[in-house]
């Protein structure tokens, strides 16, 4: 079977959170996946593109986001999330749980901490000034080739 892979390109723009939920829904959903994985799916996601647009493009709406969606295995789905902001310096210490780069009580510091308790994998690669690549790899349960 020929695998499908899919990649949208968006401004980083607070109402494009709700959009890349929707595209990673609307492709993960072929896969039949149950409520709950799907839900996941989507939070694991929204986290990775709210990151992006708060820290990566620090809110000033300006800048890209690439999400890039592709079926490693017929159960087993990769999303990449791509930003070409700021950048991390130290990834290990900001995906430790509570740690937050900004002081404000909004911030949770939970992002990194729900991708990895809702993907099956959670890989960052960052370089200070030049970008973020988040890729989230999510094991579907169920699975039936129609
Ligand atoms: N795309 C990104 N670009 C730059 N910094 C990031 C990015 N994603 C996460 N970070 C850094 O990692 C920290 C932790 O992220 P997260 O766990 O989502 O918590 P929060 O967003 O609530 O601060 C952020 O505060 C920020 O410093
Ligand atoms: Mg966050």
């Amino acid at each position: 079977m020929k695998k499908n892979y899919i990649k949208t390109e968006f401004e980083a723009l607070p109402q494009n959170q709700g959009f890349a939920r929707a595209v990673v829904s609307a492709y993960a959903a072929a896969k039949d996946p149950t409520v709950e994985e799907l839900t996941e799916i989507k939070t694991a996601v929204s986290e990775a593109v709210s990151n992006a647009i708060i820290h990566g493009y620090e809110k000033k709406g300006k800048g890209r986001i690439l999400m890039e969606m592709e079926e490693l295995e017929p159960d087993k789905l990769l999303i990449r999330i791509t930003d070409y902001g700021i950048g991390i310096s130290d990834v290990k210490r900001a995906m430790e749980p509570l740690f937050s780069g900004l002081p404000e009580e909004e911030m949770s510091g939970m992002g990194f901490t729900v991708m990895e308790s809702f993907m099956d994998k959670v890989l960052v690669e960052a370089k200070p000034g030049e970008g973020t690549v988040v890729t989230l790899i999510k094991c579907l349960d169920t699975y039936y080739d129609l």
